[in-house]
């Protein structure tokens, strides 16, 4: 519209005038510009002169309009045809910034973020009167902040962050009024905070983090009430923090983190009710945690570590119960755990170590069904070590070293059984080590430190397969199992006087009559396996194949039946009866090798059953999958990985029991509109790193690796909740150092990763590729395979981010954005067509994982070409995390 009001501005005034007549709606416009040509005379040789401008800075092609940059990449005119606005953000542009700023007396916003300019920022700055927006962050600007920015009074937005900008903030800074958002991160600024920040009573977010900035905290600070984000973390900041934080009543985000602030937590912090994120971590506060705590009922994440508090953690934490970290360590805390942590049921990462906290234990952290980390090691407490295992289902981190535990290691069915690490060592603990913990190890358990404790008996022979594993220093005996010196060194014994055989330190064993030697020998392993499921219900992979071994339970008809994994009752006289013997009416779906029930069991609880038909059941390949879903589904437990309650094989009844997933597969949610409308944009981002997580699981933590080779979105189910579960592992396989990658096809046409067809070599890189397909699949909302032909082809190389994304979602807000940006990222580095470019699992998932500052690139400025070349950087040596 406003390109055809400006291409009439060479026609004589007199065919103007009609055509403001005839174009009545146009009027507005028309006005304007009669009103622009009274006042400067000549439009064109404004115009003229900003085309002129901006093709001297070489960031436009030079076959540009030279008479109006209006239709330019990234320019917006007004009526008059003065440039508004300048967006020429992510696009690599180098040099000093150059742009002769006398001509933009109109502009409003100015964004040349994310490029490589170099050099000050000019002077002239202060020429753009109206500028409401500067971007100009992740660029290597230097020099100080120019005096003659305190000129644009307008100014709303200035981001400035990740430049080397240095020299103090200026006083004058006070002047602009109207700034709502300022970033200055992650540059060298010195000098202290001017307390003329007061005067900007708009400031909503204040980034100041990652500077050299000194002094204290102006008070003034703790005046601007519309502040909802504060970050002032990894400066040099002193001085205490005043009780007048209390008025910032808005702020949900507080960093203090990293600076040398002293003083108490002052008691009004309990003022800030929407508080959400609080860092004082790393800093020099002393005193009491203050009681007022537990009135920060929208906390999630807390940290204190690595202060000076001392006292008692005061039991209004409990009061918290929305929190999900929260880390004290390396504090001077004394006095018990307060009971009441028990409250903190969404917690995931518990850190009090490194106090001298007392007391024993408290029963009540088994309570904290969500927690995956529990770090207590370097206090006082004393005592045994509490039942508290049941619930902690997801725990994989497990650090109490350095007490003064005693008593024996508490074991159970459930016990461990999801635990990566765990260190006891430096404690009292006694008894022999539970066989059970071995057990869980076969395939989880990746270091575990028990040195240091008054442990006795044997060595369990299941203890030889966990990689790191430190047991000296205890009172161990006997025969060390075999194969120990394969994978560990001496000194992982040392300090055991009774031990005997294998290493040299010790003396060898007593020679025993050979018959009985052997039967030990075969029949240790078995005993301990079978010890394990009978006890523990579990069922590992060896233990199915060897049905008469195993006491499983038999159905009046005789059929073999199992469960596990289920908290309620299941009898197979219930499934037949709920489905009215597998009826067609309970049939919900049929999948690669059966088809999918939905049963309601007399609990009410509701399930789901595969059951292989029978056709397929005389079928040996169906029937290997159908094995192989249960072997490896016993084997694995992963939040984001469909659970199997059970089954049932024999002649006639051959179906495995699952979790029931309300929404069915990610497949038909996406295709259906009212629940593709339904999944938002957070929901999806948590669809995306759920299946990481679990496939990174699969990949990296389960001995031997497992891959899946069928991921795809239909074999992703959704709960009620849209959260992800991978499914159908029939066509799974265990990556076995010692057997053959060689396979079958297998996988659904469109997720197959490129080199599968040439070698036929299953690795974790073909379940990457798949990923990256899913990833793109739930961002876009249908399959990627016309975008992925396309992107070599020129027409997609203007392609933006946001045109790709599903168009029956409202455009995602900034901070789902950013999300969304590093998922697609990450999902182009999966779709690499050489395996070896790929990223791992691994390192998607922590790169999922790792909490980032949110940064601010709207994904309308992000070119797919450029996006893709971000990817094959990031794989090669940026993903952080790896
Ligand atoms: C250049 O832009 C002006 C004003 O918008 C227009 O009148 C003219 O036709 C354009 N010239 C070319 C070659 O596109
Ligand atoms: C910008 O243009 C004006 C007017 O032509 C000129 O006087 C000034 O020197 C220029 N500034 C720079 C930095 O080139
Ligand atoms: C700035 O914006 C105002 C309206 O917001 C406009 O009237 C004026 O022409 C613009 N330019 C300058 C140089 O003030
Ligand atoms: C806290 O947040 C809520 C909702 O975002 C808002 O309505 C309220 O004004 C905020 N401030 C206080 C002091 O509660
Ligand atoms: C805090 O640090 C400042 C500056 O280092 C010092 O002057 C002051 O005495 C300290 N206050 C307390 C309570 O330690
Ligand atoms: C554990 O976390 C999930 C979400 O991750 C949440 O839905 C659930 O309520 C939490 N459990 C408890 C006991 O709070
Ligand atoms: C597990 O959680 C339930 C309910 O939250 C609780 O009643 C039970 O005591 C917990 N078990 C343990 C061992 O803490
Ligand atoms: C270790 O346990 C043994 C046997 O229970 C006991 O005799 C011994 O005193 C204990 N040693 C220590 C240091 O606790
Ligand atoms: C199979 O793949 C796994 C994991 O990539 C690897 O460790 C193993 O050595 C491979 N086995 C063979 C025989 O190539
Ligand atoms: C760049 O400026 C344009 C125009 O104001 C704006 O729409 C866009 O969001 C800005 N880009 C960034 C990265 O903030």
């Amino acid at each position: 519209m406003a390109a055809s009001s400006l291409s009439i501005s060479n026609v004589p005034i007199v065919a103007w005038a009609i055509w403001i007549l005839l174009c009545g709606n146009y009027l507005d416009y028309a006005l304007h510009q009669l009103v622009n040509v009274a006042a400067s005379g000549s439009i064109s040789d404004l115009q003229l002169e900003q085309a002129k401008a901006l093709q001297e800075t070489g960031w436009w092609p030079s076959s540009s309009n030279i008479s109006s940059a209006c239709d330019w990449d990234g320019i917006t005119c007004n009526a008059g045809g003065s440039v508004t606005s300048i967006d020429r953000s992510y696009n690599g542009f180098g040099g000093q910034l150059k742009l002769n700023f006398s001509f933009f007396p109109d502009l409003v916003s100015l964004n040349l973020s994310g490029n490589n300019l170099h050099g000050h920022i000019p002077l002239e700055i202060g020429m753009l009167k109206n500028l409401t927006s500067l971007y100009l962050y992740s660029n290597m600007l230097v020099g100080p902040l120019p005096t003659t920015l305190v000129h644009l009074t307008n100014l709303e937005f200035v981001y400035l962050d990740e430049n080397k900008i240095n020299g103090s903030i200026p006083s004058e800074i006070g002047m602009l009024k109207n700034l709502t958002f300022l970033s200055l991160s992650l540059n060298m600024l010195v000098g202290p905070i001017p307390s003329t920040i007061g005067h900007l009573t708009n400031l909503r977010n204040l980034y100041l983090d990652g500077n050299k900035i000194n002094g204290s905290i102006p008070p003034e600070i703790w005046m601007l009430k519309n502040l909802t984000i504060l970050y002032l973390s990894s400066n040099m900041l002193v001085g205490p923090i005043p009780t007048t934080l209390g008025h910032l009543t808005n702020l949900k985000r507080l960093y203090l983190s990293q600076n040398k602030i002293n003083g108490s937590i002052p008691s009004e912090i309990g003022m800030l009710k929407n508080l959400t994120t609080l860092y004082l971590d790393s800093n020099m506060l002393v005193d009491p945690i203050p009681s007022t705590i537990g009135h920060l009922t929208n906390l999630e994440k807390l940290y204190l570590d690595g202060n000076k508090i001392n006292g008692s953690i005061p039991p209004e934490i409990g009061m918290l119960k929305n929190l999900i970290f929260l880390s004290l360590s390396s504090n001077l805390l004394i006095s018990p755990i307060p009971t009441t942590l028990g409250h903190l049921t969404n917690l995931e990462y518990l850190d009090l170590s490194q106090n001298k906290i007392n007391g024993s234990i408290p029963p009540e952290i088994g309570m904290l069904e969500n927690l995956t980390t529990l770090y207590l090691h370097s206090n006082m407490l004393v005592g045994p070590i509490p039942f508290i295992w049941d619930n902690l289902t997801y725990l994989e981190y497990l650090d109490l070293s350095i007490n003064y535990l005693t008593g024996s290691i508490p074991y159970h069915e459930h016990n461990l059984y999801w635990v990566k690490h765990v260190n006891l060592s430096h404690n009292f603990l006694s008894g022999d080590i539970p066989v059970a913990l071995g057990t869980a190890a076969v395939g989880r358990l990746l270091s575990l430190d028990l040195s240091y404790n008054n442990l006795t008996g044997h060595i369990p022979p299941s203890l030889i397969k966990i990689k790191e594993i430190n047991l000296s220093h205890n009172s161990l005996k006997g025969q060390i199992p075999d194969g120990f010196d394969k994978h560990h060194k001496s000194h992982t014994l040392i300090g055991n006087m009774d031990l005997c055989g294998q290493f040299k330190i010790f003396p060898p064993c007593p020679k025993r009559k050979k018959s009985i030697a052997t039967k030990i020998e075969i029949f240790a392993p078995i005993t301990t396996f079978l010890g394990f499921c009978v006890i523990g219900g579990i069922l590992f992979s060896r233990c199915v194949f060897k049905e008469n071994q195993l006491e499983l339970r038999k159905s009046k008809n005789g059929n073999i039946f199992s469960i596990w994994n289920y908290d309620g009752h299941i009898a197979y006289e219930d499934i037949i009866e709920a489905t009215e013997d597998f009826d067609i009416r309970y049939c919900i779906g049929t999948g690669g090798y059966g088809s999918v029930y939905k049963a309601k069991l007399p609990s009410e609880n509701v399930v789901a059953l595969k059951k292989l038909h029978q056709r397929e059941a005389e079928n040996p390949v169906f029937f290997r999958s159908f094995i192989n879903e249960v072997r490896v589904l016993t084997e694995i437990r992963h939040r984001n990985i469909v659970k199997l309650h059970g089954f049932c094989v024999h002649k006639g009844c051959r179906f495995l029991i699952y979790e029931y997933m309300e929404r069915g597969s990610l497949f038909c949610v996406l295709r259906n509109v009212d629940e593709a409308m339904e999944l938002d944009w957070s929901k999806r981002v948590n669809i995306i790193k759920g299946t990481a997580h679990a496939l990174s699981y699969m990949h990296h933590e389960c001995i031997p690796s497992i891959v899946h080779r069928d991921i795809s979105s239909n074999n992703i189910l959704l709960n009620s909740e849209f959260q992800a579960f991978i499914s159908d592992f029939g066509t799974a396989k265990l990556l076995d150092p010692d057997s053959s990658n060689q396979t079958l096809v297998a996988g659904t046409y469109g997720y197959i990763a490129p080199e599968f067809a040439y070698t036929m070599t299953v690795t974790e890189k073909c379940d990457v590729y798949s990923f990256g397909v899913v990833a793109l699949e739930v961002l876009m909302g249908r399959h990627p395979g016309e975008l992925l032909s396309s992107l070599s082809s020129s027409s997609s190389q203007n392609m933006m981010l946001n045109e790709i994304l599903d168009q029956r979602l409202p455009p995602p807000n900034r901070l789902i954005g950013q999300d969304i940006l590093l998922v697609a990222t990450v999902a182009f580095a999966c779709l690499h067509t050489q395996p070896k470019s790929r990223p791992t699992m691994k390192c998607v998932s922590q790169e999922f994982l790792s909490r980032k500052k949110p940064n601010v690139i709207p994904l309308t400025t992000v070119l797919l070409p450029q996006l893709r070349k971000q990817a094959t950087y990031m794989a090669g040596s940026g993903f952080a995390y790896c």
